[in-house]
């Protein structure tokens, strides 16, 4: 988007100095003598059989003060409009650079999909539903009462929470252990819950960030650019022991 920005700005640009250009008059003075402004006055032939005198040659002829006027406008404006052209393209492409412009992916709000088919593949398979492009999991999370932090948070909407997969730790993906139901960190074993709480003997600070997750018609709607409600070490409103051996 910026560089057509830029682009439309330099063509406007160039035709404001052409017309700043072409409004300029150069006079050109007349043309005196050879093509340098150097004039023979005459050559006069000699008596017969003599070699013919010198030509006597006139001194060049200075431009006149209206036409070293026009040069220097012409010559001022070719740099202002060079200059300008160039700022603008430069200053373009930098702000273009520099603007935060993240329309798609990770740190935008993105679609998961639609939520009966993510309530559905949660179901069936017994594991999170993972979004590998927003880095998340949508997890069930049956607690609806108005006590519940992350209910209070706005983080829980239909018994659903988006949990971001970056590990408290030191920022490994967690995946998701089927076999414990809980989310292992292969780095260095910290544990989640189902619900992305820390637990006990986990070098882990605290539990997995969440995300704010809406509804948009039937499509679960996910801002991963807002990282929140990490919940504090101790925090477990599960309460829930692995349902089977550890993965790591
Ligand atoms: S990064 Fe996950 S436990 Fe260290």
């Amino acid at each position: 988007m910026y560089v057509r920005v830029v682009v439309v700005t330099a063509f406007a640009l160039a035709g404001l100095g052409f017309l700043l250009l072409t409004s300029t008059v150069v006079r050109r003075r007349p043309p005196v003598g050879g093509p340098s402004g150097v004039g023979i006055v005459g050559t006069p032939g000699g008596p017969e059989g003599e070699p013919p005198p010198a030509p006597t040659i006139a001194p060049p002829v200075p431009d006149s003060p209206a036409v070293q006027v026009n040069r220097r406008i012409f010559l001022n404006r070719a740099w202002l409009l060079a200059m300008t052209v160039f700022g603008a393209a430069f200053g373009g492409g930098f702000v273009g650079f520099m603007w935060p412009n993240k329309l798609s992916g990770f740190g935008s709000v993105i679609t998961a999909g639609k939520k009966a088919d993510i309530l559905a593949s949660i179901k069936n398979d017994k594991r999170p539903y993972y979004n590998p492009e927003g880095r998340f999991y949508i997890v069930t999370y049956p607690h609806a009462d108005k006590g519940n932090v992350y209910v209070k948070e706005g983080l829980v909407r239909d018994g659903l929470m988006a949990l971001y997969q970056k590990c408290a730790h030191l920022g490994c993906r967690v995946p998701f252990c089927e076999s414990a139901q809980w989310f292992e960190c292969p780095c260095h074993g910290s544990k989640y819950n189902t619900a992305g709480e820390v637990q006990p003997g986990s070098p882990a600070p605290a539990g997995l960030w969440r995300f704010p997750l809406s509804f948009d018609g039937d499509n679960i709607m996910v801002d991963t650019s807002k990282p929140s409600g990490q919940p504090p070490k101790g925090t477990d409103t599960l309460r829930e022991p692995p349902a089977g051996p550890h993965c790591v």
